[in-house]
């Protein structure tokens, strides 16, 4: 398949897990891919696997909770590609800490709220202005389960990822006779360096694996590429009727 055949796909956090998968499948189909992250040396990597592939990439070290970074960002797009028809806005954190809300540090607080909400924001706001430009165009915002339930002792995570349902939803209304669908998606367990490395450091701890997996009714995590296909999905033709969803990417968790 190539429907991103000739079209500018931009992914923030393609230096890692879900952003690289999805980066790479864009390239599969055809894109030119704008690859972006705050780590430029896993960018690099990413990139280096699309070029390999013959595909024609642009590689920006950005940090999304920058507003002029994000700016300039779709700016380097437009002025490299001439536009930009598909975005995906994968960056985020997770944080380090499990404690009660009423404990929760403000600096992680802030820390959290300005990349997964204020930095999804700046990607949205910069991407549409081009969009409503061009006439058109396709984003997809990634929140998280987390974004449709309570995620007890790490409440700046929910609290942002719940934002950005929020924000998805309220763009996707106001640009909806625009020709611009915007739409989140909301994995659980995803096998990334996030969930393995990161807060609750599944790859050192069996139990906190297996209940990682059991959360799913298919009893197993995510891949990345398995969420990197629902992005694509979202952000093609074949999902000219959707907007302003908030898309589970569950293995049957909701059901
Ligand atoms: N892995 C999961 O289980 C899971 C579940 C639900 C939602 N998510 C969400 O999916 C997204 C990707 O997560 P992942 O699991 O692939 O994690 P990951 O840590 O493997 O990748 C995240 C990437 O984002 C980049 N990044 C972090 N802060 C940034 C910033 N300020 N500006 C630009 N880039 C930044 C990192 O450098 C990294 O390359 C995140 O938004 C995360 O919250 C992940």
């Amino acid at each position: 398949m190539e429907r991103f055949k000739n079209k500018v796909c931009l992914v923030t956090g393609a230096g890692s897990g879900i952003g690289r998968a999805t980066a790479l499948a864009f390239g599969q189909e055809g894109a030119k891919v704008v690859v972006t992250d705050v780590n430029l040396e896993n960018a690099e990597k990413t990139a280096e696997i699309l070029r390999g592939q013959n595909v024609e990439v642009l590689t920006l070290k950005i940090d999304i909770s920058d507003r002029e970074e994000v700016e300039n960002m779709v700016k380097k797009t437009v002025d490299t590609f001439g536009r930009l028809d598909c975005a995906v806005n994968v960056a985020g954190i997770a944080g380090t800490l499990s404690l009660p809300t009423h404990a929760y540090p403000m600096d992680e607080w802030h820390k959290q709220i300005n990349v997964n909400l204020n930095g999804t924001y700046y990607c949205v706001k910069y991407q549409i202005e081009q969009m409503l430009k061009q006439g058109g165009g396709s984003i997809v915002c990634v929140s998280s389960a987390a974004g449709l339930r309570g995620q007890p002792y790490n409440v700046p995570y929910a609290a942002s990822k719940h934002a950005v349902v929020g924000l998805v939803k309220t763009a996707a209304i106001e640009y909806a006779t625009q020709n611009i669908r915007i739409n989140a998606i909301c994995p659980t367990a995803i096998e990334t360096p996030m969930i393995m490395e990161g807060r609750r450091k599944l790859a050192y701890n069996p139990e906190a694996l297996e209940a990682a997996k059991n959360y799913q009714a298919m009893k197993r995590m995510g891949q990345p590429e398995e969420v990197a296909d629902v992005a694509l999905y979202l952000c093609s033709e074949q999902a000219s009727f959707m907007t302003g969803h908030a898309l589970p990417v569950d293995g049957g968790a909701f059901a």
